[in-house]
Order: C-alpha cells, then sequence, then structure tokens
C-alpha cells in the first residue's frame, strides 16, 4: 500500500522521492497530481510513462508563487495581474518560456510555452516548500481517465506504480484548474476548469471566447495539444440531457427535482449547488461505473459558473460512447493534434 498520511515527516520523505528523480502522487485543491521535478527529464519521462501519456500532451509545472514563475517564463502585465486575482489556487497559465528556462523541454511536449500553477492546498505546498524544485503533475489517471479526487482513487487508478501516494483527504474543489494561455496582453482560453470564466472576465475587463474546434488562439504561440474531445472517460456509456430513466441506467442526478430510482443513483447535490456538484463530479463518475449498469443516465446541469466546465467534462466523457449513437461533439475537431 503505498498510500501514506500527508504528516510533516511524510512530506519530507516525499520531497526526498522527488529529488532523487522518482514520481509521486500529492494532494491539490482542485485534483490529484502526479508530480516529478519539472528540470530532470528523465523524472518527468516517467509520469508520461505511467500514465500512457501521449508524448505530445505537455504537462502543468507547479511553483509556489510568482517569483518562481518568473524564473521560467516571460510574465506580462496580463499574467501578472491573473497571478495577482487568483494565485494561489485553480488557473493554470501557459506562458513563453524564458531563453534560459530549466525545465525539461519534454514537460512542454516541445512547444516553446510553459504552463505553471501555484496550488493552494496546503499538503501542495508544503511539498513545493520542502522539495524547493518545481513539480510537473498532469492528473493522477491513466491518460484518458477520470481524474482522481481522492488518494484511493489515485491507488485505483495506478496502483503502487508512484512512489507515494500523499494522502490529504478529499480535493476541496474537485475539478482541473482552469487553463490560459497568456502572450502580452493576448489571452487564449485552453481549459474550462475549477475558476470560473466569469471571474476571470472580471479581473480581465473583456469577455473570453470559450475554447472551440479550430478556433484560433489569440496568439500564434499558443497551441493547446492536450484538449482531447474524449477524456474523462468511464467504461459505461453516458446518456446526456436525460430526462426520464431506460431499463439498466444508473442515474446520475442534480438538483431538488431528481426522480426517485430503484437502481443505483448519486445526486451531485440535492440542493442544486454547482459547486457542490463540482467537488462531487469525478468521484460519483467513478463510482457509478463501477454499478454494472447499461449506462449512466444524466440529469441536465445549468451551464453558468462552474456549470459550464461540468459539462465540457461530460460532453468529453459521453464522446464516442453515447448510446443514441452519433451524438455529435461540438469540439471534435480537437479530437487529434
Ligand atoms: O488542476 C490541475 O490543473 C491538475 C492538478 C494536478 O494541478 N493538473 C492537470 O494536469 O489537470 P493535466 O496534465 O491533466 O492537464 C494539463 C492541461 C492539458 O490539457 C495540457 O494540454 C495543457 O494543460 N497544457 C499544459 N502545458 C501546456 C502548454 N505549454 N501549452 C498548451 N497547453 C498546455
Ligand atoms: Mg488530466
Amino acid at each position: 500500500m503505498s498510500i501514506v498520511a500527508a504528516t510533516t515527516e511524510a512530506i519530507e520523505r516525499a520531497a526526498q522521492a522527488l529529488a532523487r528523480g522518482e514520481i509521486v502522487a500529492f494532494p491539490t485543491e482542485t485534483v490529484y497530481g502526479l508530480g516529478a521535478n519539472a528540470l530532470d527529464a528523465s523524472a518527468v519521462a516517467k509520469i508520461f510513462a505511467v500514465k500512457e501519456r501521449p508524448r505530445f500532451n505537455p504537462l502543468i509545472v507547479h511553483v509556489l508563487g510568482l517569483s518562481k514563475a518568473e524564473a521560467y517564463a516571460v510574465v506580462s502585465e496580463t499574467a501578472r495581474r491573473l497571478m495577482g486575482a487568483f494565485w494561489p489556487g485553480p488557473l493554470s497559465l501557459v506562458l513563453p518560456r524564458r531563453g534560459a528556462c530549466a525545465i525539461a523541454d519534454l514537460v512542454s511536449a516541445g512547444l516553446d510555452t510553459v504552463a505553471l500553477r501555484a496550488p493552494s492546498h496546503p499538503v501542495g505546498r508544503a511539498l513545493l516548500a520542502a522539495v524547493k524544485l518545481p513539480i510537473a503533475a498532469p492528473s493522477a489517471n491513466r491518460s484518458g481517465r477520470i481524474s482522481p479526487t481522492t488518494a484511493l482513487h489515485v491507488e485505483a487508478e495506478l496502483g503502487n506504480l508512484p512512489a507515494m501516494i500523499l494522502d490529504g483527504g478529499p480535493c476541496s474543489l474537485g475539478l482541473e484548474s482552469t487553463v490560459l494561455g497568456i502572450e502580452g496582453d493576448d489571452v487564449t482560453m485552453f481549459r474550462l476548469g475549477a475558476l470560473p470564466r466569469e471571474e476571470i472576465e472580471t479581473v480581465l475587463g473583456h469577455r473570453l471566447a470559450c475554447p472551440e474546434a479550430g478556433a484560433k488562439p489569440a496568439s500564434p504561440r499558443m497551441a493547446s495539444p492536450g484538449q482531447l474531445a474524449i477524456h474523462y472517460a468511464p467504461s459505461t456509456p453516458l446518456r446526456l440531457e436525460a430526462r426520464d430513466m431506460r431499463e439498466g441506467e444508473a442515474l446520475l442526478a442534480f438538483g431538488p427535482d431528481a426522480p426517485k430510482v430503484e437502481g443505483p443513483m448519486l445526486n451531485l447535490s440535492p440542493r442544486g449547488d454547482l459547486n457542490e456538484a463540482a467537488v462531487n463530479f469525478f468521484a460519483a463518475l467513478r463510482s457509478l461505473d463501477a454499478a454494472g449498469a447499461s449506462a449512466i443516465a444524466v440529469m441536465p446541469i445549468p451551464k453558468q459558473g462552474l456549470g459550464e466546465a461540468i459539462n465540457d467534462r461530460l460532453l468529453r466523457a459521453a464522446a464516442g460512447r453515447t448510446e443514441d449513437a452519433q451524438v455529435p461533439h461540438p469540439r471534435s475537431a480537437l479530437a487529434s493534434p
């Protein structure tokens, strides 16, 4: 069993493992990450191997804050303003790499940008402080599968492949960070996530276009190779926007109007709160996936606030495996880079 309670002593051991080039899973406020020393290409290569992640999909690098970010990337005024408003927290910024950037090229998958994020989770921060290195960390699931929001989920995905799984309890947000590309004043939305789009727009003072198939990034350097149409995928087919139940289905419900059903059912938020729904989302998907149902019927979930990111995950989770055969995925042009 490689799950270890995240005591000060365990965090210190995890930092030593990272410094030796091993990989360690740890909690952030969004989801659990699978970390490696971002300066060490062979350590980073282990992440790609363990996750079976395509090499063209770059990783997010975790740092403590702005001063570390500036060592690796070009931080424009706009980037600085967003960091000031939202760091530490669930916002990743894809920035141009500095000329002398020491982060392994493999982390950037050959691009001349690097994604940086300062997590707010006390265990993530304690680990960064102890190791004194930038930590490259994607979500700690096999590529394409459901992101883990507890240490047990990580173990179910990766077994004892990480040197350690630091257990810091369930993640408080439950959805991955929002990813923005920034070069100068140009802002490109790469991934909807735990920081709602509206909050970013308030700080920027203008609207942001949603990530869409074929959409041109705001600046030519910004490319998003990792936004796969099929992602977060359970093995059981999903039926979205379900307003009734069919034989053999499990129900993923939302809100006070959920029907009473006999089979397996989970309500993301009986009081209809989107923040609560985000926290419960991946765990609920994982648990209904294990229920042996013919499909998972998903009630409609409002599209505003965090609902936008939840619906984005649902579309990707359902892509290619909906029951009603050809429900086209609106971003299917992003399926392959
Ligand atoms: O909340 C999170 O962001 C979690 C926790 C562990 O921090 N991490 C996470 O990492 O979700 P991952 O690898 O599952 O997703 C990273 C996303 C991918 O869509 C990837 O393509 C994008 O960020 N990304 C990373 N570096 C990039 C770059 N240089 N240019 C464009 N997209 C990038
Ligand atoms: Mg992921």
